[in-house]
């Protein structure tokens, strides 16, 4: 396949400073390198040509600062390092993340496992209330935009590619209700109402991961490989398929808390703010009646990360929230005392910055509806761009 920035680059240096190592991911307009800078620190860069009828990498790298905030909690997001323009590229530099579920999933003989669905669950509903509390959708909920960190960070998951993020709450509030909307996103994961042209808000991306978990855990979805002559057909046929399989029968086989999850976000309305704590608490459910460990074990997990005193899952968790209390015993029993009290000191610690951070982010919905302007950034990243499917 061609290139989308017209060559290969790997080897090259970009800034006279970082050099192409190799091409580790692809999309529709820019492609992604692993990189080393002087300093022999890795990076990923994001570059897009720049003569680009519509330059896209530096709206997204506004997104992912705004996104990142001033603290240094790692949110789930990676951050950027640098950014500019070199010749015929525009690039982004960022944390170097590792694979993605989708690759993950691939290499797992494309199924994961229940537990691990269920503990990934946690996460990516985190992530994306996390982003909906800024004020934006993310539109492109998918396995490809999912990413585990690396080394010791192997069991966090990171989200990525806001190149169709949408603010939904603007000065005037919430964005109006519309109909007529052409498909915004990836066509195996879309919505129903995003298949019948209605604007996207906070349902559909959770909508979104319903479809993602289940495509996850079933292997695939029943509207996979639809036969059609062309893509606006396909796209009928998607949504037809979509709309005759009730949740029970996609989720047939697994928890019922599956089913319960689908039907609550088909039934939330358009301007609804979910309740992220009940559909993480449906998950946590579903794990305790399994009699699951939440041990951060996830097939990729290797036994010599799990070994390194920083394990992520084990030895520092993501904050105070991120382990549910029904398995939190059971995380105490696989730590040495040493490591226990640090846990605990870093716990209590975790808390309250967290305690903070939330009555930040209740002051910052609370604002002034005028200020909402300042808290984040105009974004007009594509003219609704129909890509992907
Ligand atoms: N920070 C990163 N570290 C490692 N790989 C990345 C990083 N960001 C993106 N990728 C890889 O590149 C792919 C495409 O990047 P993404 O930002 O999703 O662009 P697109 O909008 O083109 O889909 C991702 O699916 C992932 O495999
Ligand atoms: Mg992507």
């Amino acid at each position: 396949m061609d290139s989308i920035l017209g060559k290969d680059l790997t080897n090259n240096t970009i800034a006279r400073q970082y050099k192409l190592i190799k091409k580790i991911g692809s999309g529709a307009f820019g492609e992604i390198y692993l990189v080393q800078s002087q300093s022999k620190s890795e990076y990923a860069m994001k570059l897009e040509r720049s003569d680009n009828k519509h330059p896209q990498i530096f709206f997204e790298a506004k997104l992912y600062n705004y996104l990142q905030g001033q603290d240094q909690y790692d949110k789930g997001i990676p951050k950027i390092h640098d950014q500019g323009v070199d010749g015929d590229y525009n690039y982004i530099v960022m944390d170097l993340l590792g694979p993605s579920l989708e690759e993950l999933f691939n290499k797992n003989h494309r199924k994961l496992s229940l537990k691990s669905v269920l503990m990934l669950a946690d996460q990516l509903i985190q992530r994306i209330e996390y982003i909906h509390s800024k004020q934006f959708l993310h539109r492109d909920i998918k396995p490809d935009n999912f990413l585990v960190g690396v080394g010791s960070k192997s069991s966090r998951v990171y989200i990525v590619d806001f190149g169709l993020a949408k603010r939904y709450i603007t000065k005037e509030g919430h964005i109006p209700y519309k109909e007529g909307k052409s498909l915004t996103g990836t066509a195996r994961y879309a919505s129903i109402n995003t298949h019948v042209g209605l604007e996207q808000s906070r349902r559909d991306d959770l909508e979104s991961l319903g479809y993602v978990l289940m495509y996850l855990l079933r292997g695939q979805l029943p509207w996979q490989n639809m036969k059609a002559s062309n893509q606006k057909e396909k796209y009928q046929k998607i949504m037809e398929k979509k709309q005759e399989t009730t949740p029970e029968q996609l989720c047939k086989g697994f928890p019922n808390e599956m089913t319960q999850y689908l039907q609550y976000c088909r039934n939330l309305k358009f301007e609804d703010k979910p309740d992220y704590n009940y559909i993480r608490n449906l998950f946590r459910e579903a794990f305790r009646k399994q009699g699951f460990e939440w041990d951060y074990k996830f097939e990729w997990i290797k036994d010599e990360i799990i070994k390194e005193e920083k394990f992520i899952g084990v030895a520092i968790p993501q904050k105070t929230t991120d382990i549910p209390t029904t398995t939190k015993q059971s995380n105490f029993q696989t730590m040495r005392a040493p490591q226990l009290m640090q846990y605990q000191s870093r716990q209590s610690q975790q808390a309250s910055q967290e305690k903070k951070r939330n009555s930040s982010y209740t002051k910052n919905n609370n604002l002034n509806k005028q200020m909402t302007g300042l808290l984040a950034p105009k974004i007009n990243i594509n003219k609704e761009r129909t890509r992907k499917y």
